[in-house]
């Protein structure tokens, strides 16, 4: 079934607006940040106008609607993630969600399944963004652990030759993305998945960059923990997700302490409720989380199969344009199996950031440098590339301006020097 892009627009206020002179909008960096729907925006005004007060404190009526309201939105989220409602974290943004593993991991004790040590290794690859890397990089120099990785092919795929290898005997955690941000490679999960829990490692998925844009099971992937950003699913910025296996989030140590996540408190010593409270110490984001809610809700109407297959459209319509405009260069598959709408390229003799501001002159909004994937920028041999990214509510008539455009920036830079 395809989509109703034009109704979906309508519900988009900014996608009416115009820049740079009267020129309409073509939103193609939705990779960074997703536009925001009536519903989502509505949402979170809602809860500030009818419902504000400090969930799970205080004893009178807003405080309870407010709690059910932040509650709900946690039902909601597991309900999308096909997971329990105390094993969704909401925290205030990815890049947090992916910290507070590597530092709870990093407060867990001797004896505690997730305490590293030297000669633990922690395995990544070298398609992560920042998020999913420093980290890492980090709690192996707190505890001593190593940092391997898989390297990606020349295709913009990961090089699983030597999967045994790199998941070795001593993996205790492996951290991935599940689809890159700049090659928009989907990573295959199955094999990695088996490996590290042969090994008995975790797996912990940055979904950042698939949750908002296909339908995710986490007992189907059969990972251990999963992330993804609320502000690119049409969700306010402010909110991120971590989800976890109920087991694994008990013995999980806190990382931020402070109210509410305690069970019980004297001036020497504290005890930690049970997660997912453990994990969400002070007054949460709950208008956020409303608001993320009603963005998941959003997207499950249209439905993530037919955004998926409506995306997957746009994307073979950019890159088999973009195959036939000479001095392109395409980072990452050409081919749409195992993909998603994420394009970065390159145009011969044009820096990307002079291309980024011709494009923007002419309404087009993209994202030019290095992603905050600047390991993978090295391995493809660049500082950095322009990179359009797609979403449900892009049209095929906004592709084939951005490939119109990009053959006019090639004259107007080829006359220029
Ligand atoms: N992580 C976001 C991106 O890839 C900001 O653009």
């Amino acid at each position: 079934m395809t989509i109703d892009v034009v109704a979906i627009r309508r519900d988009f206020p900014i996608l009416g607006r115009t820049v740079r002179e009267g020129k309409s909008l073509v939103y193609l960096d939705s990779g960074a940040t997703s536009q925001k729907p009536n519903q989502v925006i509505d949402a979170e005004a809602n809860f500030y106008k009818w419902h504000n007060a400090a969930a799970h404190r205080g004893a009178h009526q807003l405080a309870e609607e407010a709690t059910e309201a932040f509650e709900g939105a946690r039902k909601s989220v597991a309900e999308f993630l096909s997971a329990q409602a105390d094993e969704i974290i909401f925290t205030k943004s990815a890049t947090e969600s992916l910290n507070l593993l590597a530092y709870a991991m990093g407060n867990a004790a001797l004896g505690n399944r997730f305490h590293i040590k030297p000669g633990d290794r922690i395995v990544v690859t070298q398609m992560e963004h920042h998020a999913n890397l420093i980290p890492w990089q980090e709690l192996a120099k707190r505890t001593g652990a190593e940092l391997a990785w898989f390297s990606i092919d020349l295709h913009g795929r990961l090089d699983l030759s030597n999967l045994e290898q790199i998941i070795d005997e001593k993996t205790k955690v492996v951290a991935l993305t599940h689809q890159s941000n700049v090659l928009g490679t989907i990573n295959p999960l199955d094999r990695i998945v088996a490996r590290a829990h042969e090994v008995g490692a975790v797996v912990v998925l940055d979904a950042c960059q698939s949750a908002p844009h296909m339908s995710l099971d986490v007992e189907k992937l059969g990972i251990d923990f999963l992330t993804f950003s609320g502000h690119k699913t049409l969700g306010p910025t402010g909110i991120g997700v971590l989800w976890g296996k109920s087991e694994l989030l008990e013995e999980l140590p806190p990382f931020l302490f402070g109210g509410s996540m305690i069970e019980t408190v004297t001036m020497t010593d504290s005890t930690w409720a049970k997660a997912p409270r453990k994990f969400e110490a002070g007054v949460p984001n709950m208008a956020q989380a409303v608001g993320l809610e009603a963005g998941l809700e959003y997207l499950q109407r249209i439905g993530l199969s037919e955004i998926h297959e409506h995306e997957l459209g746009l994307t073979q319509r950019f890159i088999n344009g973009l195959l036939e405009i000479e001095g392109v260069k395409i980072f990452g598959p050409t081919d749409i199996e195992m993909r998603g709408g994420v394009v970065s390229f390159a145009v011969a003799n044009i820096h990307p950031h002079d291309l980024g501001q011709y494009l923007d002159n002419q309404g087009i909004a993209v994202r030019t440098g290095h992603h905050c994937a600047w390991p993978l920028n090295r391995a493809l041999g660049v500082q950095s590339t322009t990179r359009a990214s797609f979403y449900l509510y892009n049209q095929t008539a906004e592709i084939d301006l951005l490939l119109n455009e990009i053959r006019a920036a090639q004259t107007y830079f080829g006359r220029k020097r």
